[in-house]
């Protein structure tokens, strides 16, 4: 499946079970001078979930474009991307988490195919704000779910965002997809890294107030993200997102720029490096913001992601002075315009 059908199977699965499609906000927040990017789905519906009524009703769906910072050490590696897509389904104070859960295991089993043994969960074990989540775990045991596979967590993986920020937040329960090839363990380790997450259904039941209160948001809300580059390599059957459709022809031209080859593992962080940066730049450069380099906010990140790939393009012994980044940021742009077309 192409990423493109991956995002219209979501769209339309959700369409069917009563949620509006709604388009994806700028990646520079509109109305949020306390952010410099939308981080997640939920970011720009943050007035919704706190109980305003959206124009649209109380089921939303969308395609986000997201732009995370705070894990620039993780971009290197094979799932972490600082600019990504993410599908997203919404209940503002409508359905919870009997439908939420049972919703997401139809997506992936019944439309995506994915095997039910290629599939473990955690729950939240419990804080002094809410209970372990017993409900979710008794949902994905009637969908067939093995207690092998289930997992309880605590606050530090199932809660989101996190203790700590203020805000709309709750307890999470996250999917995970065993990545390789070889047999699928027994038991779900999460800190097995061949699990990786997929999908998270966060429980958005609280508002984090000053003085570490959690006050209860006026509605129960469910808040999902799935990231469409993992799930688009998984479906393409590649345990390395920059093998999948998304990124081949940008590896492919680094490959050709630098005369290297991906396959040699001395040479393979630095490429995707420089791939998750040039895609970043271009997004972050085409948003309505129309950000560009300098010293400050989101510029300074731009500035920092283009020196960044820049350094790593060098360690290639890329000839830094051709139009190597024009060649790569237009396989971008070709990739990435049905975005801009259609969400
Ligand atoms: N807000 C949650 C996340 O980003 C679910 O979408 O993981």
């Amino acid at each position: 499946m192409k990423t493109i059908d991956l995002k219209e199977a979501y769209l339309k699965f959700f369409e069917s079970k009563g949620h509006k499609i709604i388009p994806s906000a700028p990646i520079i927040p509109e109305n949020d001078p306390t952010c410099l990017f939308n981080t997640a789905g939920m970011q720009p519906l943050v007035p919704y979930l706190k109980g305003e009524p959206h124009p649209q009703g109380k089921r939303l769906t969308d395609v986000q474009k997201c732009f995370r910072t705070n894990d620039l050490d993780s971009i290197g590696d094979t799932t972490h991307h600082t600019f990504f897509e993410m599908l997203g389904n919404w209940s503002l104070g409508d359905y919870f988490k009997q439908e939420s859960i049972t919703w997401s295991f139809e997506f992936l089993t019944k439309q995506l195919n994915i095997p039910i043994e290629k599939l473990a969960v955690t729950v939240f074990k419990g804080n002094k704000i809410v209970p372990a989540d017993t409900e979710s775990v008794d949902i994905w045991k009637s969908l067939g779910v093995n207690e092998n596979k289930i997992a309880f967590l605590g606050e530090e993986n199932n809660w989101w965002p996190n203790m700590e920020l203020l805000g709309p937040c709750g307890p999470d329960t996250e999917i995970f997809y065993w990545r390789k090839e070889s047999q699928v363990p027994e038991k779900f380790d999460p800190e097995d890294e061949n699990w990786v997450e997929i999908w998270n259904n966060v429980f958005m039941q609280y508002n984090h107030e000053e003085g570490d209160k959690f006050t209860p948001l006026k509605n129960k809300n469910v808040d999902t993200g799935l990231g469409v580059e993992r799930v688009t390599a998984i479906l393409e059957g590649y345990t390395d997102n920059y093998k999948s459709s998304i990124w081949k022809d940008v590896i492919e031209k680094i490959e050709e720029i630098s005369g290297l080859s991906y396959d040699d593992e001395k040479y393979a962080r630095s490429m995707r490096i420089i791939a998750d940066h040039i895609r970043a730049i271009v997004m972050i450069s085409g948003d309505e913001a129309g950000i560009k380099p300098s010293n400050t906010d989101q510029g300074y990140i731009l500035r920092r992601l283009i020196r960044r790939m820049i350094r790593y393009a060098k360690k290639l012994n890329i000839d830094i002075s051709s139009n190597w980044e024009q060649d790569l940021a237009i396989l971008i742009i070709n990739n990435l315009k049905e975005i801009k077309m259609k969400y």
